[in-house]
C-alpha cells in the first residue's frame, strides 16, 4: 500500500490488486488499484476504503499513523458507493474504533445496514455539507446508477477536489506514478486502454446515467479529480472528463479507426474466410483485433468491440443456431448496451443454416440497433465466389466506418 499527499490536508492510500476476477467475472489482465482518501480538518474523514482488505485492522493503524492520523480520531466514514470493493473494510474498522458516523446516500444506507449491520448513519442529499474545520468543507452530490443506485460524489470546497469513486476510474495497476502529470507517454496509452476496458466492462450499461454524472462534474469547479481506481488528475482534470465523454460515444456506435473480428470455428471452414479477411485488412492498412471465441477473455472481447468503429462477426451454424461462443459474446455486448455498431457477418453451414436467424434474434432482443451489411453464408468451405463477396463487404465496411471514427 502506498501513501501520498494529494494536496494540503488530503492523503491517498492506494493498493494494486492483481489476480482477482473483478465483480467475480472480469479477468483483468493488468490489475486494478483501489484508492482511499483521508481529509483532515479538525475532524477527520475517510472517503471510500481499501484498508483492511487483508482483514487485519492493524494494517490500518500502521498506514494511518504513517501519515500522521490517529485511527481513534477518525470521525466520519464516507461511503460514496456501497460496492464492497470500497466498503468491505467497514467491519474491520469497527474492530478498532466504535464511535464513527457513516455518511452516504439513502440508497447506500439501506445496503450498509443489510450488508454490514451498521446503523450509525447520516444520510445526505444533493448539496448537503459537512464542515470538518480548518477550512475543509465537504459537500455531497448523488450520481445515481454510476454503476450502482447509491453512488455519490464527495467534493471538498477548499481544495476543489472531487472524490468521484467509480466515476472517472480505470483498470490497470499503478507503478511509481500516481498523478496525471507524472505519467509517461506509455502510461498515458496504458490508461487509455485500461480506461476503455473499465468503462466497457463496468460502466457501459449505464451510459445515460454517466452522461448526467459528467454534467454534474462539469457544474462543479474542479481542480483535482480523485477517483476510487487509477490515477489522480491534478494538472488537467478536464482530460478524464473528456475521455469519459468520448467513451460514452463508443457505447453508442462510434469508435477508434479499427476493426474487431469476433470469430469462432469448429473445423476451420469459417476460419479460412477469416484468414482471407485478415489479408484484406493488412493490404488496406487497417488496424484490427482478432478475437477467437471462446478462447478470448470476456473482458478483452467487450473492450475491443466497444472501442472499434467496425465489427466483423465470423461464425458458423451450430445446431440450427449461431455458434454458441459467438452468440454468448453478442448477448454480453447487448447486455452491456453497446449499441449502434457497424457490422458484417459471414460464416459456414453444412445442412440448412440457422446462424443468421439467431444473430438477428439476439440483435433484436437486446435492442442493439447494429447496422449490418448483408451477410455472406457459404456451404462447407468458402469458394472463390464466396470470398469475392466477403471481400466486397469488407471493403464496404472500411468505407462506411470512416463516418464512425472518433479518436
Ligand atoms: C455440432 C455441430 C452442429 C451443427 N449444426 C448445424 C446446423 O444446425 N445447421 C447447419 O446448416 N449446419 C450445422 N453444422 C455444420 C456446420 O455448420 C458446418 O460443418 C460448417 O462448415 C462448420 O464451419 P466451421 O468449420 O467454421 O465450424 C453443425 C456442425 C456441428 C459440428
Ligand atoms: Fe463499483
Ligand atoms: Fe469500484
Amino acid at each position: 500500500m502506498k501513501k501520498l499527499e494529494i494536496t494540503d490536508g488530503i492523503h491517498m492510500l492506494t493498493m494494486n490488486v492483481e489476480d482477482i476476477l473483478f465483480e467475480g467475472m472480469w479477468d483483468i489482465a493488468n490489475g486494478v488499484t483501489l484508492n482511499s482518501y483521508i481529509v483532515q480538518g479538525e475532524k477527520i474523514a475517510i472517503i471510500d476504503g481499501v484498508i483492511g482488505w487483508d482483514g487485519i485492522p492493524e494494517t490500518l493503524y500502521k498506514n494511518l499513523e504513517e501519515i500522521g492520523v490517529e485511527p481513534q480520531n477518525i470521525d466520519y466514514l464516507i461511503v460514496n458507493h456501497m460496492e464492497p470493493d470500497h466498503s468491505g473494510w467497514i467491519s474491520n474498522f469497527r474492530k478498532i474504533k466504535d464511535d464513527f458516523t457513516i455518511i452516504c446516500t439513502d440508497k447506500a444506507a439501506k445496503m450498509v445496514a443489510s450488508f454490514y449491520g451498521e446503523d450509525k448513519i447520516r444520510i445526505v442529499k444533493e448539496g448537503d455539507t459537512l464542515d470538518l474545520g480548518k477550512g475543509k468543507v465537504l459537500s455531497f452530490h448523488p450520481v445515481p446508477n454510476v454503476h450502482w443506485p447509491d453512488t455519490m460524489y464527495t467534493y471538498e470546497r477548499d481544495t476543489k477536489t472531487l472524490f468521484s469513486c467509480d466515476m472517472f476510474g480505470t483498470f490497470g495497476r499503478m507503478g511509481d506514478h500516481y498523478f496525471d502529470d507524472e505519467l509517461t507517454p506509455e502510461e498515458i496509452d496504458f490508461f487509455e486502454s485500461e480506461g476503455i476496458r473499465y468503462y466497457s466492462n463496468i460502466m457501459a450499461t449505464f451510459t445515460g446515467n454517466l452522461r448526467k454524472a459528467i454534467e454534474k462534474a462539469k457544474a462543479l469547479e474542479v481542480n483535482i479529480i480523485a477517483p476510487g481506481h487509477g490515477p489522480v488528475y491534478r494538472k488537467n482534470p478536464q482530460k478524464i472528463i473528456d475521455d469519459y465523454s468520448r467513451y460514452s460515444l463508443y457505447a453508442e456506435g462510434v469508435g477508434k479507426n479499427e476493426i474487431t473480428i469476433l470469430w469462432g470455428s469448429m473445423y476451420g471452414m469459417t476460419a479460412k474466410a477469416v484468414d482471407f479477411v485478415e489479408g484484406i485488412l493488412q493490404r488496406e492498412g487497417i488496424k484490427y483485433n482478432k478475437l477467437e471465441m471462446p478462447l478470448e477473455s470476456e473482458s478483452e472481447m467487450v473492450a475491443a468491440v466497444f472501442r472499434s468503429a467496425g465489427v466483423i462477426i465470423a461464425a458458423p451454424t451450430y445446431e440450427y443456431k449461431l455458434f454458441p461462443p459467438v452468440a454468448a459474446a453478442l448477448n454480453e455486448l447487448g447486455r452491456k448496451r453497446i449499441i449502434g455498431k457497424l457490422a458484417f457477418r459471414f460464416g459456414s453451414y453444412g445442412w440448412s443454416g440457422g446462424a443468421e436467424r439467431e444473430l438477428n434474434e439476439i440483435v433484436e432482443r437486446n435492442r442493439m440497433n447494429w447496422d449490418f451489411l448483408e451477410s455472406v453464408e457459404f456451404e462447407g468451405a468458402p469458394k472463390e465466389e464466396d470470398l469475392k463477396k466477403v471481400e466486397a463487404r469488407v471493403l464496404e465496411l472500411i468505407q462506411k466506418m470512416k463516418e464512425k471514427v472518433v479518436e
